[in-house]
C-alpha cells in the first residue's frame, strides 16, 4: 500500500497553552486534525464555564485562515467546582468534558483533586447529563514508586469513582501500561481509553539509556517494553475502547533541558506521520483510521468527521527539529526511526 484515506482525525487530548505557545502550536494541530479536546491545565487553571468560553476565543483566534479545526473544551475539576455551572457549560455547547487531575501529579495540577469524596456531586451531575470524565490516573503518594502509579490509581481511585457513580462516563487518559489496557478492555460501554503517539514508540530505556533523554521525558512515564507492546496491540486492534489522545505538551526546549525539566512530549507536528509508520510495522494501516477518526468521537456520541485526509508512502518524510514560538524554540517528538508517510 502506498496511499492511504481516512477520515480526518481528532486528537482527544490536547495542551494548547495560552499566549505566544498558543499561537505558534494551534496551527501544527489545525493543520491535520478536525477537532481536539483542549486540556484546561492553564496557570491559572480553566475552572468555571465562563473561563473555558474566554480560553476558547483565544483559541480560535489562533486557528489558521480556512482552517475548519474546532476546540472541544474541558474544565478543571476542583474540590470546589459547581456542579450547576458544570452542568450549564454543558448545556450552552462550551464544554465537552471534565478533567480530573490529582493534585500534584502533572504539569500545572496543583489546584487538583485530594479528597475524592469532595467532587462526588460534581460526578453524579456529570453522569446525569452524559459529561465524560478525562482522567489523568496516576497517584501521587510519595510511597508509591513513579512506575507503578498508574496501575494503583485504576484500583485506589478509578474503580471506586466507577463504582460509586454508575454510568459515569470516563476516559482514561493517555494509559501507559498493561494493566490500563485490560481495564479499559473490561470496562464496557462507559469506559474509554487515549493512547499517545509518543507511547506507541518510546519505552523507559529511551529516557535514559545513553544519557538523560528530556524530550522523552513526560507523564506518565513511559514504562517497560512489555507495556509498549500491549499499548501497540491495544492501538492497533480497532477494539473501540481505545483512540488517539496525543498528549502534546509543549515545553519550551530551556524549560525541557534543564536540572528540573518539564514533563512532556510535542508531537502535534508528525503524529500523523509517526503512527502511519508505526501501525505500518504492525501490519494494520487498516486499522489506523479506527484509532485517530471513529472510535474517538464514536464514545464521545459525535460523527466522525465528514473530511478526508490521505497519506502517502515514499521518500523519508522531514519535519523541523524544533518550531519557533514567542516563548522560545520547542524541540518536535524524534520517534528515532525514518518517517515515509506524508499527509498530502
Ligand atoms: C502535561 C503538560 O505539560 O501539561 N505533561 C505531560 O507530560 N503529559 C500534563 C499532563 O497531561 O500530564
Ligand atoms: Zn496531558
Amino acid at each position: 500500500m502506498t496511499q492511504i484515506t481516512l477520515r480526518r482525525p481528532d486528537d482527544w487530548h490536547l495542551h494548547l497553552r495560552d499566549g505566544a505557545m498558543l499561537r505558534a502550536v494551534t496551527p501544527e494541530t489545525a493543520r491535520h486534525f478536525g477537532r481536539a479536546i483542549i486540556m484546561p491545565n492553564l496557570m491559572p487553571p480553566v475552572v468555571t464555564g465562563a473561563q473555558a468560553a474566554d480560553y476558547r476565543e483565544r483559541i480560535r483566534a489562533g486557528i489558521p485562515e480556512g482552517s475548519d479545526f474546532t476546540p472541544l473544551m474541558t474544565l478543571y475539576l476542583t474540590e470546589e467546582t459547581d456542579p450547576a455551572d458544570v452542568a450549564k457549560a454543558k448545556a450552552q455547547g462550551i464544554i465537552t468534558a471534565v478533567k480530573l487531575y490529582p493534585a500534584g501529579a502533572t504539569t500545572n495540577s496543583a489546584s487538583g483533586v485530594r479528597d475524592f469524596d469532595k467532587v462526588r456531586p460534581v460526578l453524579e451531575t456529570m453522569a446525569e447529563h452524559g459529561i465524560p470524565l478525562c482522567v489523568h490516573g496516576e497517584v501521587v503518594d510519595g510511597d508509591v514508586d513513579i512506575f507503578d502509579r498508574e496501575a494503583v490509581f485504576i484500583d485506589r481511585v478509578l474503580d471506586p469513582i466507577r463504582r460509586a457513580t454508575p454510568g459515569l462516563r470516563v476516559v482514561m487518559e493517555h494509559i501507559t501500561t498493561k494493566d490500563g489496557v485490560d481495564y479499559a478492555r473490561a470496562g464496557g460501554d462507559t469506559l474509554g481509553a487515549t493512547i499517545t503517539t509518543h507511547h506507541l514508540v518510546i519505552n523507559r530505556n529511551h529516557i535514559l539509556v545513553g544519557g538523560i533523554k528530556p524530550h522523552y521525558y513526560c507523564l506518565p512515564v513511559a514504562k517497560r517494553e512489555t507495556h509498549r507492546q500491549t499499548l501497540l496491540e491495544a492501538a492497533t486492534s480497532g477494539d473501540k475502547s481505545f483512540f488517539l489522545g496525543t498528549d502534546s505538551a509543549p515545553h519550551t526546549d530551556p524549560n525541557k533541558e534543564s536540572a528540573c525539566g518539564c514533563a512532556g512530549c510535542f508531537t502535534a507536528t508528525n503524529t500523523m506521520s509517526v503512527l502511519a509508520e508505526v501501525f505500518e510495522q504492525q501490519g494494520a494501516l487498516d486499522r489506523l483510521e479506527a484509532f485517530t477518526s471513529l472510535n474517538g468521537p464514536a464514545f464521545y456520541g459525535l460523527a466522525p468527521n465528514e473530511a478526508r485526509i490521505t497519506l502517502e508512502k515514499g521518500d523519508a518524510v522531514r519535519y523541523p527539529e524544533k518550531i519557533e514560538t514567542g516563548d522560545g524554540p520547542v524541540t518536535v517528538f524524534d520517534p528515532g526511526f525514518p518517517l515515509h508517510w506524508r499527509v498530502v
